[in-house]
């Protein structure tokens, strides 16, 4: 994968990130892998709008922190992202239309979300965002955020019974301290590839799971001492 590099029109955009942006795993660093993946996924294809598409992907995340201290839980980074990323095209000066299709994709974005993206800019962006789930970034990402919040480095409970005792109807992890990495990629990382639109981040993401099967099951035999 070449490494593309952001136009210096969208400088002033990147500063209004990085000022907002959140910590961990959703950090600028996430925004800018987010970005080579949708340049990796978007190159060769026809009739593809990049004047939606980047910024949509600057600012997909701007309000990830805002959700990360919300107690309540209610609040949708998807959602209000997409209203500030609007406020922030229109400070901007960017053109109205432009602007109601980039906030398009923030909303669609959300791997949880009931609105499934629905143009192909608001796929790529969907796709390139899930691939920086999985894989190596995946599992880097995962324990960053572990540690934040206390979990296991692994657990080997049936997965049943873990559904059925920690996880709520929402999807939420009712006690992080019983969560672990490795249940999260059962659970959920491992059926990314179903779940993604094009077949170019499909391929990457059978790939990317593959990597992240074997590295769970390293860790368990070295945690079994038997390796
Ligand atoms: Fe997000
Ligand atoms: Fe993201």
């Amino acid at each position: 994968m070449k490494n593309y590099i952001i136009a210096d029109k969208y400088k002033e955009l990147l500063d209004v990130v990085q000022d907002k942006i959140a910590y961990a795993a959703h950090d600028l660093d996430h925004v800018l892998r987010v970005f080579q993946l949708s340049m990796f996924l978007a190159e060769g294809e026809k009739d593809l709008d990049l004047d939606v598409l980047i910024p949509a992907v600057l600012l997909h995340d701007i309000a990830r922190k805002l959700e990360d201290e919300d107690p309540s839980g209610k609040t949708d980074h998807a959602l209000v992202g997409a209203a500030m990323a609007g406020e922030i095209l229109e400070d901007l000066g960017y053109d109205e239309r432009l602007i109601a299709k980039v906030k398009n994709c923030i909303v669609t974005h959300r791997f949880r979300s009931g609105s499934p993206p629905s143009s192909r800019e608001a796929k790529i962006l969907y796709d390139a965002d899930k691939l920086d789930v999985i894989g190596a970034v995946g599992i880097a990402r995962s324990y960053m955020l572990a540690g934040r919040h206390g979990e296991r480095m692994y657990l080997d409970v049936p997965l049943a019974e873990y559904l059925a005792e920690n996880v709520g109807e929402n999807g939420r992890i009712k006690d992080t301290s019983k969560h672990a990495a490795n249940l999260e990629f059962e659970l959920k990382l491992k059926h990314i590839p179903d779940k993604l639109f094009t077949a170019k981040a499909k391929a990457l993401a059978q790939q990317r799971v593959e990597f992240m099967q074997n590295f769970f099951a390293v860790l368990k035999q070295e945690i079994d001492g038997k390796r």
